[in-house]
């Protein structure tokens, strides 16, 4: 049986309607900047025109769960940098109520040169905290991250999965409302992962509601189900739950 999220449908924090992103690819391959720079001087670039979102909505409700699995290139990550406000969509709208949280690319938002105490500063802040509240939250971000011995090292020396908890915890524990998750908790370790999950648990309890992009479906179906009320077992995804973007193009 499914754990429900326990939330009011008429409370939505994200609505997205209508949503299209277009990228503009050149054609035929430009092999240097300076040759771009001849060809566009030129007007001699032909770009194609590539759909990777068409006509989303979706309304997201605060506290709700949201599993989004889909195949490579479907378009997942594009529609979680749309809702992030990194990417704005060439058609639609998009509305997001209260602080969000992304947590995107793996690295984004961290400056390799710095330490890791450091990065904590830098991501807390793009993430809109305060200094104080930084530095209230820091022993705890440093502890649910396991990286007390590497705190001063500079980040680039870090390993995918220690960059990645430390971004988990900075963005975990600055308290937003919605939470966006693109495929950040496959690079943790099982120890890791089984905490991620417990914390994520206690954060929608509050009420945070969570966007969580994965290829894992077992990760969705256990721990993030997508809709309350849809049945989740060991053949998801079923046809039903990827209905609940009705994009045909994030199937
Ligand atoms: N900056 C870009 N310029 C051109 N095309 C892009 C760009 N970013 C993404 N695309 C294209 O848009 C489509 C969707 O990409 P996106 O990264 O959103 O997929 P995804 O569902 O996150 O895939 P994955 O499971 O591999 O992470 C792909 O076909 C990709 O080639
Ligand atoms: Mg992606």
């Amino acid at each position: 049986m499914l754990p429900t999220s326990d939330y009011d449908p008429d409370d939505t924090v994200v609505v997205l309607e209508d949503v299209g992103v277009r990228y503009r690819v050149p054609r035929g391959g430009v092999r240097s900047i300076k040759e771009y720079l001849l060809l566009a001087m030129r007007g001699q670039i032909r770009f194609d025109d590539f759909w990777a979102l068409e006509s989303v909505s979706l309304k997201v409700a605060a506290g709700e769960r949201l599993g989004v699995i889909g195949r490579n290139g479907a378009g997942k990550s594009t529609m979680l940098q749309v809702i992030a406000g990194v990417l704005r969509p060439t058609t639609g709208s998009v509305d997001v109520l209260g602080r969000i949280a992304p947590l995107l690319q793996l690295g984004a938002g961290f400056d390799p040169e710095l330490s890791g105490r450091e990065n904590v500063y830098l991501n807390g802040t793009l993430l809109g905290m305060k200094r104080a509240a930084i530095k209230e939250r820091f022993d705890a971000i440093i502890e649910f991250a396991e990286l007390e011995e590497f705190v001063d090292a500079p980040l680039r020396t870090y390993s995918t999965g220690m960059a990645a908890r430390l971004g988990f915890a900075i963005a975990t524990e600055c308290q937003p409302d919605v939470l966006l998750l693109d495929e950040v908790l496959s690079v943790g370790d099982e120890a890791f992962q089984a905490k991620c999950v417990r914390r994520l648990r206690e954060f929608t309890d509050r009420g945070t509601t969570l966007i969580l992009v994965t290829h894992d479906a077992h990760l969705v179906a256990d721990n993030a189900p997508v809709r309350s009320g849809f049945a989740t077992n060991a053949s998801w995804p079923t046809e039903s739950q990827a209905t609940w973007s009705a994009p045909t193009t994030i199937s």
